[in-house]
């Protein structure tokens, strides 16, 4: 083996061109989803507070904002609904005409190729705030099942393209899967949450889709931050109980979650930039403190080098503005 002065790294750096022929990792558009919020009512589009450049639609603002996603080459969204009304089941979740509901027949006869992701979960429709039917003061698993297979189904009975529980509940990629089976929807994918973290990132989110739980914290059902090892033991569950991709949540700070997820299985990897992630960069940049472009493609191609296929980014609309540029 070479060594100094015959081996040079620097050789390989020297252009662009240079440079563009050894990358090992691109971040593409086509890996690229954008989650949205959609809420009840007529003729709203109201910026986020915490997550400037996010809006919260209802559903009859959504065509141009669809035809602008689908023109940007963006491949995927991720639909999150708020609706009206809360109840301590969060019924308004499969009601047929509830707010994502709605949501799915715009967006699908607005562009019939975007693939429309649902996020399932019922703690934008529980009046407590919690991922699941409280019993004795505990988010009840085996109680909560039900609810995510009919919330899963009537997304998916309403023209949904892919199921993404978020909740945490333990088997709900089973009773899901079965549910959207037993209805002819073998087809239907799922993509679930497997490794989440109780995160403090998810806190511009919150303010977005009004899910700050009333009471407690999601540490009883979301993973605690140290671990790794069971993150690995998720993923394992969800592959096991049917899910067709996995997800790491949040991304920046479990890179290495990301990085082991990978390396043990073998199947599609997404992983979620979250709210809080994309607010810091938003709060420095709109200081002039970091470059925002720069910073963003950075974190995002961290992201994928780590080991991610897909990415879930508030930022995907900018992504691909400046790729067109280019
Ligand atoms: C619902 C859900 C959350 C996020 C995605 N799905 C919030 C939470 O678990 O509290 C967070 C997304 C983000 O922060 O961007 N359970």
């Amino acid at each position: 083996m070479a060594t100094f002065p015959q081996l040079r790294l620097r050789r390989m750096r020297r252009t662009e061109s240079l440079r563009a022929l050894v990358r090992e990792t691109r971040l593409d558009v086509s890996d690229l989803i954008y989650p949205m919020f959609v809420v009840e009512g007529k003729g709203i589009k109201e910026e986020i507070g915490s997550m400037p450049g996010v809006f919260r639609f209802s559903p009859d603002r959504l065509p141009a904002e669809i035809k602008e996603i689908a023109g940007l080459k963006i491949p995927a969204v991720l639909l999150f609904g708020i609706p009206k009304e809360k109840d301590d089941t969060g019924s308004s979740a499969f009601q047929k005409n509830g707010v994502v509901q709605q949501a799915i027949k715009v967006m699908k006869k607005t562009a019939p190729s975007l693939i429309v992701i649902t996020d399932v979960c019922l703690c934008e429709y529980t009046s407590h705030g919690h991922c699941g039917i409280i019993t004795n003061g505990e988010v009840d698993n085996d109680k909560t099942l039900p609810l995510l297979a009919r919330m899963a189904l009537s997304h998916v009975e309403a023209g949904a393209d892919i199921a993404a529980p978020s909740d945490m509940m333990d088997g709900r990629v089973k009773v899901i899967r079965e549910a959207l089976d037993g209805k002819g929807f073998q087809h239907i994918p799922i993509l679930s949450y497997a490794a989440k973290y109780a995160s403090a990132f998810y806190g511009p989110f919150r303010e977005a889709a009004e899910s700050t739980p009333q009471f407690g914290d999601r540490r009883g059902y979301q993973m605690d931050p140290p671990n790794v090892r069971e993150a690995i033991r998720e993923a394992g569950q969800d592959i096991e109980e049917g899910a067709d991709i996995i997800m790491v949540k949040p991304a920046l700070s479990y890179l290495d979650v990301i990085r082991q997820v990978r390396n043990t299985y073998d199947y599609p990897l997404a992983a979620y930039n979250v709210s809080g992630e994309y607010a810091m960069v938003k709060a420095a940049a709109q200081q002039g403190w970091l470059d925002e472009k720069r910073v963003v493609l950075e974190i995002l191609t961290a992201i994928k080098r780590a080991g991610a296929d897909i990415i879930l980014t508030y930022h995907a609309k900018d992504v691909a503005r400046w790729s067109k540029e280019e």
